[in-house]
């Protein structure tokens, strides 16, 4: 199992924007504060009570006490409903990608998961699977509603069909976003009380750093989780802050709106002016596509924004943005349009080069070139790297040298004349952007022999490659095969041949 990635140190004095936790980003409810200020004036030496909170939970939420339970955020109250009821035998239902703590507390309980996949392309939750999967009898089936990081929703009336489905399953419904949303399951409990909702004051009403959260449930559930739950997991200053929050319930409100009708439209409008795409979201953040996630995520950050980067299968290269007041959101997106649009988004056209018998002469007998005596750059070679760059192609170069570095071929030798070769160049305003030289014999069996992509696969990552225009020049079935698995198109030119000839079509075509 790999930990939850938790924000990095220092993200707390972090002087720019930061939207990658879909925290609030304004500070929470003046009367936080102030009820803070004075209880740790108070009796710190006693242990904490609740009952002031439950009752403002109850009127708030509109549930009875009894249904209610205090957490030590709703990550704990997550944990505390797979600790509760879920064993190793059970299966549970977790459809992804979703919020990570589902299946990290399905795994610790050593239960099975199953997990059916929203719709990666509309992020629509994968409700016939889940239905279909209530016959295989699972303890406890998810809804993240709405669900992180997607952003997207699931009815209430899709809620009840699946807790009617599966009556004997529990069904844990997600609602820490529910104040952006509007949606909530609670109705239901009563006539479906299989139904387990968890909330937190982590989000709309700004409380993360202090870690409080509830749950909302029939009483018999609520007296099953009170006996695995510890009786003082909530600290009395949460409980404080999160009292004083729930008295100042335009604040938060205010804040919603805001994010929600303003800020939120706002962005939409700006990613689909720019053909961003974007999953439809009812929360306080959004998941858009783009083409080169690493590269956007670091130019955000070095530009003054933090937003997360997903790696689960289907979002591999999305990023997901928080979203808080308008002036934040114009900055983000002035920020955006200025160090984004038109630069990363831009497909590059990369052009990857073989080098011996296709940019230098190789010897058929040793195919090794040891000095710069031996050195000499192939007929059409600068003409043509010269035309490329001219047409704004990145150049590329990717070369097997076998057993570079031993006795028989010392490293000295290639990089005397590597560094011949890039002079000669670079004098006709020739260069190369990256080169990459795999050093191992064919038997070594490496990774990174051509036609393997490893050596270029982090550098073609951050950026959006033009598939269509880019292409891989070689004289070998290596370099053939590079292509194809780069899935760009192949340039063949003779050993030692004519790179003129080589791109006589091409050249008609492209340049
Ligand atoms: C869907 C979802 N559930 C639960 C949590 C946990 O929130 P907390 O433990 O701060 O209440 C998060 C936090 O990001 C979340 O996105």
């Amino acid at each position: 199992m790999k930990p939850y990635t938790a924000p990095p140190p220092g993200r707390r004095s972090y002087r720019g924007l930061i939207l990658d936790f879909n925290e609030r980003t304004a500070l929470p409810s003046k009367r936080v504060k102030t009820a803070l200020m004075e209880a740790i004036q108070g009796k710190l030496q006693m242990y904490p009570e609740y009952g002031a909170l439950e009752m403002a939970l109850a009127r708030y939420a509109g549930a009875p006490q009894e249904n209610i339970l205090i957490t030590n955020g709703s990550d704990e109250a997550i944990s505390l409903i797979f600790r509760t009821f879920v064993g190793a035998r059970d299966t549970v239902v977790v459809p992804e990608p979703s919020f990570s703590m589902f299946t990290q507390y399905a795994k610790i309980a050593g239960a099975s998961v199953v997990s059916p996949p929203y719709d990666t392309r509309t992020g629509a939750y994968p409700l016939d699977q889940v239905l279909a999967a209530c016959d295989r009898n699972p303890k406890l089936i998810i809804i993240c509603n709405p669900n992180n990081p997607t952003g997207t929703l699931v009815s209430v009336s899709d809620i009840k069909r699946i807790a009617t489905r599966s009556p004997r399953s529990v069904i844990l419904v997600d609602e820490a976003y529910a104040e952006f949303s509007g949606v909530t399951a609670v109705s239901l409990i009563a006539q479906n009380p299989n139904i387990i909702i968890t909330r937190t004051f982590s989000k709309a009403f700004g409380l993360a750093a202090l870690r409080i959260g509830y749950i909302l449930a029939n009483p018999v559930f609520i007296a099953e989780l009170t006996k695995v739950k510890g009786p003082y997991d909530v600290n009395l200053l949460a409980a404080i802050a999160a009292t004083a929050a729930l008295s100042d319930i335009p604040d938060m409100r205010a804040y919603t709106t805001e994010v929600m009708t303003q800020s939120k439209p706002m962005l939409e409008a700006f990613f689909r002016k720019n053909a961003v795409p974007f999953y439809p979201s009812a929360a306080n953040f959004l998941l858009i596509r783009v083409p080169n996630a690493v590269q956007i995520e670091e130019t955000l950050r070095r530009n003054g924004v933090l937003v997360r980067r997903q790696s689960k299968p289907g979002i591999e290269n999305c990023l997901r943005i928080s979203i808080g007041t308008v002036a934040e959101t114009k900055r983000f997106i002035r920020i955006f349009a200025r160090t984004v649009c038109n630069k990363s988004l831009t497909p590059k056209k990369v052009a990857v080069f073989d080098r011996d018998g296709t940019l230098i002469f190789e010897p058929q007998d040793t195919y090794q070139i040891n000095s710069v005596k031996e050195l000499r750059i192939l007929p059409g070679v600068t003409q043509t790297l010269r035309r490329l760059t001219n047409a704004g192609y990145i150049l590329v170069m990717v070369t097997n040298q076998d057993g570079l570095g031993s006795k028989g071929y010392p490293r000295s030798n290639f990089t005397t004349v590597q560094s011949e070769l890039l002079t000669r160049l670079k004098k006709t305003d020739v260069i190369f952007r990256k080169i990459y030289v795999c050093p191992h014999m064919p038997d070594d069996n490496c990774s990174c022999r051509k036609p393997n992509t490893s050596l270029i696969d982090t550098f073609l990552a951050t950026m959006n490659m033009d598939r269509d225009a880019s292409f891989v020049c070689g004289d070998r079935a290596s370099d053939a095969g590079l292509a194809v698995n780069l899935g760009i198109r192949y340039i063949r030119t003779d050993t030692n041949g004519n790179l003129n000839a080589a791109f006589a079509s091409f050249r008609k075509e492209n340049l």
